[in-house]
């Protein structure tokens, strides 16, 4: 049997080439990623969003290197096929490329990834330059950047007037050349995505872009709707996620209170020697007195856990025995 190849940048950018749209999801856990890998979805994003959807912060900025590199690497050990694309945090790229080169290179070595995302445009197309040129894939991210949430005043669509419509162009631009070889663009207006995508030889990934992106990036718990502070205008939700899980547990505790649950399927049997033995013990009621230990012994080891039990030599009592108590010498 031929292993499993996995989908590389260059994978990517053929889908583009054939004019296949590109679907793009994220995840966070081993569990996720498999079922998404068994769905045959061909990109998955470890996003810094795991700051929020998993970890519930308010926004991405409090991430860390370390947090990508655990989501990261269960997302990897999760996965045969997908090509797993890890996003550099807030602060472990702004401060340089040489900061950037360091924290890219952990992310890769520690997680097994095949790509690092970050964000900005021309800000960040130096440090985009740096990471290709060591062989690391870059995928960027421009319009709504949620690291940038504080510079935006909020969550507010990119692009809207011209001054921002050219600068959203300079910026894909900007790391197309250097050497990006996909772009995110989030929340901004959909004929821009268009425009974007028209002007763009590399791919260009949408969310709240519009239809005309090369793929779509989603947020795992929009999609499942798991994730019950806001939804995003963007996101669809394709499972009616929370409820079904709400359900589950609220019959799992009913079953549970009932007796219901577990039954003896869902519990262990003795072997025959054991279950004899078991059998054959007394059982010492709370409310019963203790046997009286044998004179002159201690009671020694626990039956209930297995071990065999029994009297010992109580030294005090033997000693007294044999002398006489302390009060009658
Ligand atoms: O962190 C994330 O999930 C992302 C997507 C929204 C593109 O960057």
């Amino acid at each position: 049997m031929s292993p499993v190849k996995r989908v590389t940048v260059t994978d990517i950018q053929a889908m583009r080439e054939r004019d296949e749209k590109i679907t793009m999801l994220t995840a966070y856990d081993y569990s996720t990623a498999r079922i998404a890998d068994e769905a045959g979805i061909p990109v998955l994003l470890v996003g810094d969003s795991l700051g929020m959807v998993v970890l519930g912060y308010e926004s991405t900025l409090p991430v860390t290197v370390d947090d990508m590199i655990r989501h990261g690497a269960a997302v990897v050990r999760g996965t045969d096929h997908a090509h797993v694309v890890v996003d550099m945090p807030f602060g472990s790229y702004q401060g340089g490329w040489q900061d950037a080169m360091k924290n890219a290179v952990r992310i890769m070595q520690e997680t097994g990834a095949g790509s690092v995302k970050l964000e900005g445009g021309e800000r960040s197309a130096e440090i985009v330059r740096h990471l290709v040129a060591a062989g690391i894939p870059v995928m960027g991210h421009i319009g709504l950047t949620p690291q940038s949430v504080n510079a935006f005043g909020g969550w507010r669509m990119q692009g809207k007037v011209p001054r921002d419509r050219v600068r959203l162009m300079a910026d894909a631009k900007a790391l197309e050349d250097a050497g990006a070889y996909a772009v995110v663009l989030e929340t901004v207006p959909a004929e821009m995505g268009a425009k974007i995508t028209q002007q763009l030889r590399v791919p260009t990934i949408g969310i709240g872009a519009g239809p005309y992106t090369s793929g779509q990036v989603q947020v795992v718990h929009d999609l499942l709707g798991l994730f019950q502070d806001f939804k995003p205008k963007h996101a669809r939700r394709f499972l009616d996620g929370a409820e079904l899980i709400r359900a589950a547990f609220e019959e799992y505790r009913d079953e549970v209170v009932s007796g219901a649950f577990p039954t003896a399927a869902e519990s262990f049997g003795l072997d025959d020697a054991m279950r004899e033995r078991i059998e054959g013990m007394t059982i010492q009621r709370a409310d019963e007195p203790a046997p009286m230990p044998p004179r002159g012994t201690r009671p020694v080891g626990n039956s209930d856990i297995g071990d065999e039990g029994g009297y010992a030599p109580d030294p005090v009592r033997t000693d007294i025995e044999r002398h006489g108590s302390a009060a009658k010498e």
